[in-house]
């Protein structure tokens, strides 16, 4: 017999985002092995830039040998299990998180308390700030992990914030006020909004006006902001990104403010130094009864001492830093480039963005109908049949239908260029099964236009005109 809570179902495991990887994991693609197999592009994974990191390893062999200055620090690792953490790990994670805001904001190590990446972090502050009967606001549409996160084991509810593409899925104060007023409703107590910033899945850093207008809201209603910003080093263009905490120093209204105390930063290096294996996360708050319950909290998701001394190394040595941080975004620009023009190709396009792993991708029109089980049926044609693990917008809790996460930074360029191979031959078959007026799937046509290259390069050129003459709403067209 297990507890209610480890059997209820508000862990959102059923959700298609995960559904997607268990496909996947059935059918691996590899190059090799399984060239016909299920492309991953729903894993936010950062592997551009592994050799950077492997060509550190291999100079400084002393970080990875449990050695400092050559002598062994094994026993002093072995031994160590303070769940305040090592404090020149701190103290270098500190160092870092400053940097990457182009040292506009500083960070106080005693402030931050470490956890078993940001999964851990928020699902630590959650317990920290609230409880059943309790609600937090999130902006749609939302990472899907924030399910699980937030609500299986403190029992809050996630009350969504409506964006829409109407403005390119930007926070309003109507929109604000709505879903504060619908938590209302249910009887629930609203403790804190939260927003991952930059967006996953949008790949978009907030604007200045979205960060003050989420202070101000929070300030009226004496309620906590959670700012993940675990995306933070990943902005490959501008605008560039805006730390909550700029904010905070910046408005005179907030000098002496108590909002001080209820706003929390979540950080981790799962994605601006790709090592979501390592799991290093982190909480950053400015409330010491906040650090101190979730330092206590901390010891059910402690990092061990060995990453933390190795990390910490790597951390240190300031010109490698920021040497990666410009070579990885120089990369992860490359790389959306390619997706975004692979797609435009097929006739689909991107919201605009400017960070991330993914790009937020428009297929309203390749939909049957404007319905959420209509999606789920596009999902499911582009999973089986195109073989591509993308997620589909309802995963995320997207308030319209049509639109995916599509991820593009997990794989190698030759494996994105036959994503988009596959992805184009999709759109080109569907078109034509529209043309023709057919129900048929896609699998069926699809022998037929493999067989006739300029049939197909016809109907293509015919699809992907009708596509883009059509009226789609677009917060940049790239
Ligand atoms: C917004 C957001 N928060 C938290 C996480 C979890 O990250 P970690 O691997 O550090 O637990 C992810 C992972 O995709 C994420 O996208």
């Amino acid at each position: 017999m297990l507890s209610k809570k480890a059997t209820c179902n508000s862990h959102g495991q059923d959700s298609s985002y995960f559904l997607g990887w268990q496909e996947y994991e059935k059918n691996p693609y590899h190059d090799s092995l399984n060239p016909t197999g299920i492309i991953q592009m729903g894993l936010a994974e950062n592997q551009l830039s592994f050799d950077l990191l492997e060509s550190w390893i291999a100079e400084n062999p002393d970080a990875a040998g449990f050695r400092r200055n050559g002598e062994s620090i094994f026993r002093e690792l072995a031994l160590f299990q303070d769940y305040h953490g090592l404090p020149f790990f701190k103290k270098a994670l500190a160092e870092f998180m400053s940097d990457i805001r182009g040292n506009k904001v500083s960070f106080d190590p005693s402030k931050i308390v470490l956890t078993a990446g940001a999964t851990s972090a928020n699902e630590t502050l959650m317990f920290c700030l609230a409880e059943a009967g309790d609600a937090i606001l999130i902006p749609t549409p939302y990472y899907p992990g924030f399910d699980r996160d937030l609500k299986w084991r403190t029992g809050a509810e996630i009350v969504p914030i409506q964006c829409t593409s109407s403005n390119g899925f930007k926070i309003t104060p109507s929109a604000l006020e709505e879903a504060y007023a619908a938590a209302q409703k249910r009887n629930l107590t609203v403790k804190a909004v939260l927003v991952t910033n930059p967006s996953n899945p949008l790949g978009t850093t907030m604007t200045g006006q979205e960060l003050n207008l989420l202070v101000t809201f929070v300030i009226s209603k004496s309620i906590h902001l959670v700012s993940d910003e675990i995306y933070s080093g990943t902005i490959f263009t501008s605008p560039r990104f805006t730390s909550i905490i700029e904010i905070l120093n910046n408005r005179t209204d907030c000098y002496d403010s108590d909002v001080w105390n209820r706003v929390h930063i979540v950080y981790s290096l799962s994605k601006d130094l790709g090592l979501p294996g390592f799991r290093v996360g982190a909480i950053y708050s400015n409330n010491g009864a906040v650090i101190e319950a979730a330092t206590k909290m901390s010891s059910f998701g402690l990092i061990s001492s060995q990453t933390q001394y190795f990390l910490s190394e790597i951390l240190s040595d300031k010109k490698f830093t920021s040497w990666y941080m410009a070579e990885n975004q120089r990369r992860l620009k490359k790389r959306h480039d390619s997706l975004v023009r692979g797609l435009k190709e097929a006739g689909i396009r991107c919201l605009g963005s400017n960070a991330g792993l993914f790009c937020w991708v428009d297929m309203r029109h390749l939909l049957r109908k404007n319905t959420f089980e209509a999606e789920i049926e596009l999902w499911k044609k582009i999973v089986y049949d195109v073989r591509l693990n993308i997620s589909a917008g309802s995963s995320c809790h997207c308030a319209e239908p049509g639109w995916f996460r599509v991820c593009f930074a997990n794989m190698t360029e030759e494996t994105l260029d036959l994503s988009m191979r596959r992805m184009k031959e999709f759109v080109a078959s569907a078109a034509a099964a529209t043309l023709r007026g057919s129900s048929g799937r896609w699998r069926n046509l699809r022998r037929l236009s493999f067989a006739d290259k300029s049939w197909r390069k016809k109907f293509t050129t015919n699809w992907v005109f009708r596509l883009l003459s059509s009226r789609h709403c677009y917060a940049a067209d790239q």
